[in-house]
């Protein structure tokens, strides 16, 4: 038995299919694979079918998890089944995972972010309990693989069964990283630029950009809760918000208030981060970042991208083409990484720096 499919399988926030959806279809264009998704809304899922498996090969090589916002996680479609027997579903999946004649670091049976999915947990997780040991008594579970089986349950009855490279996917299950909200942070946004630092900087750049000592900006600061993730690094914040900020994070001594529009505010000395959750258009937040990373005024920059428009997937690629431009106008290059957060709602955050 071979492999059957020729889709790819990407989560996302439930709500943005459509846009998962422009964004794949978008980055197929660019490699000259033409497919179609298919979606529905809600579902926290979009599955993209390519004409054969060599487009679904190429799409795999030439789409990376990173380069995506709307997608928490891209796996490569092996089989779906439809016909999951309630009382025998490993009798249908083992088949599938031998046919790809590959060993896995692990193995993953997980469901979308849809609230119908959601009641589909324990079902996942005692069935992930008794694959794993069944590949384990085929050998089929091997440390050293670069590779994970996911199997993606839609209902008790129907599966993805999917592959993926662990090199360039998401290393948590249903591509979102579980998170406590810490108790002494002052507003649970604390969790987006948390989500952000460890989802868009790989470890040794959160070593490196991310130190005791350094200096931020906030804008659009208060009541305080990304200004906490930087104090919480020792470093130094200068907050602009005409709101209040948290008494706890002024007490740190680490933390300058300003009543001021962090549209006008400038820095009188550059520093290593700029953050922004300003509630404002897109466009004139992302050119607000431009003129900051361009003029020296920071080096990184973390920002939010508000999403209440229609046209979400067009927003974003206008603001990242204009940042790229306007980089491009000064002899720089952009690095623009975003990504829709779990802790995001109609909502992006980017991360950006210049080159
Ligand atoms: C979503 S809240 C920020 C929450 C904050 N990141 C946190 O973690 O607690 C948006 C903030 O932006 C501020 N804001 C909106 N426009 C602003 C402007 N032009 N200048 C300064 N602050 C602004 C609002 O006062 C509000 O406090």
């Amino acid at each position: 038995m071979r492999p059957t499919s020729t889709s790819l399988l990407a989560y996302c926030r439930p709500g943005f299919e459509s846009e998962c959806a422009q964004e794949l279809a978008s980055a197929g264009e660019r490699l000259g694979v033409i497919g179609f998704a298919r979606t529905t809304r809600g579902s926290g899922f979009v599955e993209y079918v390519l004409p054969d498996s060599s487009s679904q090969q190429a799409f795999s090589a030439g789409v990376q998890l990173a380069n995506l916002t709307f997608a928490r996680q891209l796996l490569r479609v092996i089989e779906r089944i439809d016909d999951l027997p309630a009382k025998d579903r490993l009798g249908l999946l083992m088949p599938v995972v031998r046919s790809t004649a590959r060993r896995f670091v692990d193995a993953w049976i997980e469901s979308p972010d849809s609230d119908a999915a959601r009641e589909l947990a324990g079902l996942c997780r005692s069935l992930n309990n008794a694959l794993v040991a069944a590949m384990k008594r085929e050998s089929l579970i091997d440390a050293a693989s670069q590779w994970r089986l996911h199997v993606c349950l839609i209902d008790a009855q129907t599966a993805f069964v999917c592959e993926t490279e662990i090199a360039h996917a998401a290393p948590w299950p249903g591509g979102i990283p579980r998170l406590r909200f810490p108790a002494a942070a002052p507003s649970r946004s604390t969790l987006k630029l948390e989500e952000a630092f460890l989802t868009l900087l790989d470890e040794d750049e959160r070593s490196r950009w991310l130190q005791a000592g350094m200096c931020g900006v906030d804008l659009g600061a208060a009541p305080g809760g990304w200004t906490w993730q930087l104090v919480r690094r020792a470093m130094r914040v200068i907050a602009v918000d005409n709101g209040p900020m948290n008494q706890g994070l002024l007490d740190s001594g680490l933390v300058t208030h300003l009543r001021e529009d962090g549209f006008f505010y400038r820095p009188a000395h550059p520093v290593d981060w700029l953050v922004c959750d300003m509630v404002e258009q897109p466009r004139r937040v992302a050119e607000l970042i431009g003129e900051w990373l361009i003029g020296g005024h920071c080096r990184f920059a973390v920002f939010n991208l508000k999403l209440p428009m229609k046209q979400r997937f067009k927003e974003v690629e206008l603001c990242r083409q204009r940042m790229h431009e306007a980089a491009q106008a000064a002899g720089k290059r952009l690095d623009w990484r975003a990504r829709q957060l779990y802790h995001d709602r109609e909502e992006i955050t980017v991360f950006a720096r210049l080159r």
